[in-house]
């Protein structure tokens, strides 16, 4: 198959859409977040860049502390708004209502199916983007979404980020760590 060099560039085939929360001068902030995705197991991290001159970025250097909020499919017109708009701009905070976990400076959407409490573990200066690693404190999640105790991603119904665009979750054609026991070895 013949290959093209398209030059580098930051890509992923796929991205999650998540909220950035972060408490900036006192008020909750959301931001629309796609450059993000786990970083570690044990202890659980997760990591987001986020670019340096986003207000968010105040709030997270001040209190070492965010939440990655997984928006579903309905909630996308408040989704892309947070991404539109900067709380140095307009007050966000009355886009989600916010609940606080164990840290008390990390605001937390309630509306979001699923929230990710995070103390910053570290923080990298990257260039443009800092991309803050964050130890997982809690994850608090609507029981509506969960199937025998566990996230089902079919309840959730997640955003997925491609090409400027928002989609919803796919058909599954697999089941992974299994599928590949079906592999035989090309002669
Ligand atoms: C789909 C989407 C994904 C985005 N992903 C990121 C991201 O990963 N990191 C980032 O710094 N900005 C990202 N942005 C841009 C910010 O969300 C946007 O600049 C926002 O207004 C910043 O808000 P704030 O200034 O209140 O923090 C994204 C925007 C959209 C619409």
């Amino acid at each position: 198959m013949e290959k093209i060099a398209l030059g580098p560039m930051p890509y992923m085939s796929v991205m999650p859409t998540l909220l950035v929360g972060a408490s900036v001068k006192g008020k909750p902030n959301y931001m629309t977040a796609a450059w993000a995705t786990v970083a570690c197991m044990a202890p659980p991290m997760v990591c987001v860049a986020v670019n340096k001159g986003r207000f968010t970025a105040v709030g997270i250097e001040k209190n070492r502390t965010f939440s990655l909020n997984v928006p579903a499919v309905h909630q996308v017109i408040e989704t892309d708004h947070c991404g539109l708009v900067s709380g140095s701009n307009e007050d966000k905070s009355t886009v989600f209502h916010s609940f606080y976990g164990n840290l008390k400076t990390a605001p937390l959407a309630q509306e979001c199916p699923v929230n990710i409490e995070c103390r910053v573990f570290r923080s990298v200066d990257c260039g443009s983007h800092t991309l803050y690693i964050g130890e997982v404190v809690e994850i608090h999640a609507d029981r509506s979404c969960l199937t025998d105790g566990k996230l089902d991603i079919e309840k959730i119904k997640p955003i997925i980020y491609a090409q400027y665009a928002y989609y919803g979750v796919g058909n599954q054609v697999e089941k992974a760590f299994f599928a590949g026991k079906k592999y035989t070895r090309k002669v």
